[in-house]
């Protein structure tokens, strides 16, 4: 049932307020004061590294964590794709933890990652949606994202609910590790319980999204920018529109825009540049300058601040409401789904069934 939406991506994507309301609720203590973990309590202070590894959109979540857990907890992180994890034989030593990140639960890569690691790292942990799946079963704690059944193959709700998962448990690790400040931690866990309206916020742009997806999808080729926690947003948003539109999309973290890519840039090439007014904005705005200055059409997704410094001789722009910088990242899918959604539709292709895809990937 696609409950009155035209595909399962477009309902996925409009329940993201919901989902991600729940997911908060059910990690958050009745007062909305502290986290409060499922389970066995883990102890983040005994922890000296955390080992994420996952595929696909799970991976870009992992990512994204990673600087969460560094830059909040003070955690040493690796983040690597299954597939490369698990055959490089890396050593897992004393104080690691181990942590896979599954929509399904049942990706064949991810799930032997998961195998290797048993009996070496001091705990498994998994970031699931099926509660039952097979890694859920074999972690010593699997934590739920609570993202409800996902239909379509491009990955939506159960990635913003990842990620809110994810922080939730980065900011326990920077309570009990002590690295970050009460009234920081009860900012942030404020600004946590107002995030499913502002997504509902970022979802009435979608007019302004569907304009701008109308010309992306003229594009042979498009390029996703972002710096710091966008990043890997940026890597996301490249996905999702290669997987539904099959319009070629590439991602590079900001800085490293003159070290090669800058070589694509010409009128042709669309840049979707994902720039909240964050402490690293200018420095976007400077690469920015550097691709229109070649011709390139910049499409600049940012906040009313943002988009008053830095708006002037781009192509497209699509507005955010403001929220706390360590927050954009969830916001931000928001139009990193509907561009890929609104481009596929232009495209005609079919948007919940992309071709060569499977949802759950359960052979090598
Ligand atoms: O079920 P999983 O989260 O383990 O799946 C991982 C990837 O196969 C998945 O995220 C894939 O990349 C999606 N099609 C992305 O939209």
């Amino acid at each position: 049932d696609k409950g009155g939406h035209k595909h399962f991506m477009a309902k996925e994507i409009a329940e993201q307020p919901t989902v991600l309301g729940e997911a908060i609720r059910h990690y958050l203590t009745t007062d909305g004061t502290d986290v409060s973990l499922p389970g066995e309590e883990l102890d983040f202070t005994k922890i000296n590294r955390l080992t994420m590894v996952a595929c696909g959109t799970a991976y870009y979540a992992c990512l994204t964590a990673k600087y969460w857990f560094e830059q909040l907890a003070q955690m040493p992180v690796e983040v690597d794709v299954a597939s490369e994890f698990r055959y490089r034989e890396p050593p897992v030593t004393d104080g690691t933890v181990a942590l896979f990140v599954s929509q399904s639960g049942e990706t064949a890569d991810t799930l032997a990652a998961l195998r290797y690691c048993d009996g070496k790292a001091d705990k498994i942990l998994s970031v699931v949606n099926v509660a039952e799946s097979s890694i859920a079963r074999e972690s010593d704690i699997a934590f739920p994202i609570l993202a409800g059944t996902e239909i379509g193959v491009a990955s939506t709700k159960a990635f913003t609910c990842q990620l809110t998962v994810l922080l939730m448990l980065a900011l326990k690790a920077a309570k009990q590790r002590g690295t970050l400040e009460d009234e920081r931690f009860a900012d942030l866990l404020k600004s946590l319980n107002a995030l499913p309206g502002l997504v509902n916020v970022a979802l009435d742009a979608e007019p302004q999204m569907a304009a701008a997806a109308r010309k992306l999808a003229e594009a042979r080729d498009i390029l996703f920018l972002g710096r710091g926690v966008m990043f890997p947003l940026a890597l996301e948003g490249a996905l999702k529109l290669k997987e539904i539109s099959y319009i070629h999309a590439e991602a590079y973290a900001s800085g490293e825009l003159k070290h090669g890519p800058i070589a694509l840039i010409d009128k042709h090439v669309p840049v979707v540049v994902l720039a909240p007014k964050d402490a690293l904005f200018d420095k976007t705005v400077s690469n920015m300058q550097e691709v229109m200055a070649r011709a390139g059409k910049v499409l600049l997704v940012s906040d009313h601040a943002g988009l008053d410094e830095g708006a002037e001789g781009t192509w497209q722009t699509i507005q955010m409401p403001a929220v706390d910088p360590v927050l954009t990242p969830i916001l931000y899918a928001v139009p990193a789904q509907l561009l890929a959604y609104h481009t596929a539709i232009a495209k005609g292709t079919d948007v919940d069934q992309p071709r060569n895809l499977a949802k759950s990937v359960t052979v090598e």
